[in-house]
């Protein structure tokens, strides 16, 4: 089962905000994030918001068959929320997951027509969805692009067979390859991997195959994560009794240089810590939203938000969630209003991760005190105005912004 949700203030049954937050929505741009709650089976390290058919029973609120009228019931709310001035059109869709392919593409074809239809999208709009390679065909890739996505994001993870075992993912070691060419004969212009390094049991050379064999499909984007043991899952539990042994963080080190090292010779660019690119044009602007702090409304079970300082997040579970909306409430389980220096602060600690850096002139002087040290140490320098993180820095990052936060 996911992790529980933390615990923040009550938000309005409406789902109404502040009117300070309000008036930045012109200000920002903004996304949408669609969680699919769906997986075929649970991989033994995820704690994702996301639950198989024997976890749902057979309750008709959280079914996959209706689940795409909840969403678009959200979607009116956020109008709602939104209004009644027109909020800027959006300039970018993330259909994430769980696994978005398990539904037809037709229902995900109708939840871009909605969200075009609710707030316009911009005329470069991203639309991207993710796919676990094993629940995609080359019909369904080609139904996705003539419904407007522009961009797929496969979960890789691996390219060899006995780590994938251990991850417990489904696909053979070659599935990814062929998902990649059939996007491509799609017409999908922007393919992305997601890959893991550090399985117990993967060697350095194992995770050097991964690496070559996701470079061989020429891929717009690539994003590698260290392997986090979460707690409550089945991969912990195995570690805990001993069948696997703990991921090392001398051993993730050696992989995330040897990711940037064969990646760099390959032609991408780090744009933040965990994610490479072949230009700036090939970059997930969703996530960079993220990172920048800009405007998103995330749909769907669990899924977070933020609109002007404001976070927010929805009740968990599929059926709360399509039974709030069912009542016409909003199914906003928490939420966060942020001081001033509490969005600084997370300036700080997301800005710093992309390439560009953060700009000098968002720390306190006492931090900007700090900088040169930080310099002397190789974990960053000063660019023009802005500090950037040194490749040293990138594998301290979390360490790095503890260290310059008063
Ligand atoms: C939650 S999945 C959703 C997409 C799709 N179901 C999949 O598995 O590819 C998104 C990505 O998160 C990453 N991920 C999930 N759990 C992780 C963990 N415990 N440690 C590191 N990465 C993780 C995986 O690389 C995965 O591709
Ligand atoms: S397929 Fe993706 S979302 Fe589903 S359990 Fe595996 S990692 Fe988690």
């Amino acid at each position: 089962m996911p992790s529980i949700l933390p615990e923040g203030d009550r938000p309005p049954a409406d789902g109404s905000l502040p009117a300070a937050a309000r008036a930045e929505i012109p200000q920002r741009t903004l996304g949408i994030y669609v969680h699919v709650p769906f997986c075929t089976t649970r991989c033994g390290y995820c704690d994702f918001n996301t639950y198989t058919a024997a976890e749902l029973g057979l309750n008709p609120g959280a079914s996959r068959t209706g689940y795409v009228d909840v969403v678009i019931a959200e979607l009116d709310l956020a109008t709602r929320v939104l209004g009644p001035e027109a909020p800027p059109p959006v300039s970018t869709i993330f259909v994430g997951g769980g696994t978005p392919t398990l539904l037809p593409p037709d229902d995900l074809a109708r939840v871009v027509t909605a969200i075009e239809q609710r707030f316009g999208l911009t005329a470069d709009a991203e639309v991207t969805t993710e796919s676990n390679p094993e629940s995609v065909t080359a019909g369904d890739l080609s139904r996705l692009r003539e419904a407007g996505f522009t961009r797929v994001s496969f979960g890789m993870q691996s390219a060899v067979a006995a780590v994938l075992a251990t991850l417990d993912r489904v696909h053979t070691p070659g599935r990814p390859a062929e998902a990649v060419a059939e996007a491509r004969a799609a017409g999908l212009g922007q393919v992305s991997l997601d890959l893991i390094y550090g399985t117990p049991g993967e060697t350095v050379a194992d995770w050097d195959t991964t690496l070559a064999a996701a470079l061989a499909t020429h891929p717009d984007h690539l994003s590698a994560y260290a392997l986090i043991v979460e707690s409550g899952t089945r991969l912990a539990a195995r570690i805990r009794r001993g069948e696997l042994p703990m991921t090392d963080d001398d051993d993730l080190t050696d992989k995330y240089l040897l990711a940037e090292e064969r990646l760099t010779a390959a032609g991408y660019t780090a744009y933040e810590v965990s994610n490479w690119a072949t230009g700036p044009a090939s970059r997930c602007r969703h996530n960079v939203s993220y990172w920048r702090g800009d405007h998103w409304w995330g749909i769907g079970p669990g899924a977070h938000s933020h609109v002007g300082g404001v976070r927010w997040w929805n009740v968990k579970h599929p059926d709360a969630y399509a039974a709030r909306l069912a009542s016409g409430a909003s199914p906003a389980y928490a939420r966060e209003v942020l001081t001033p220096e509490q969005r600084r602060t997370e300036r700080v600690l997301l800005e710093l991760r992309l390439s560009e850096g953060l700009p000098l002139e968002v720390l306190t002087e006492t931090e900007r005190l700090r900088v040169p040290d930080l310099a002397a140490r190789n974990l960053a320098v000063v660019d023009g105005d802005r500090l950037v993180l040194t490749l040293r820095g990138r594998l301290l990052a979390d360490g790095v912004v503890r260290g310059l936060l008063d």
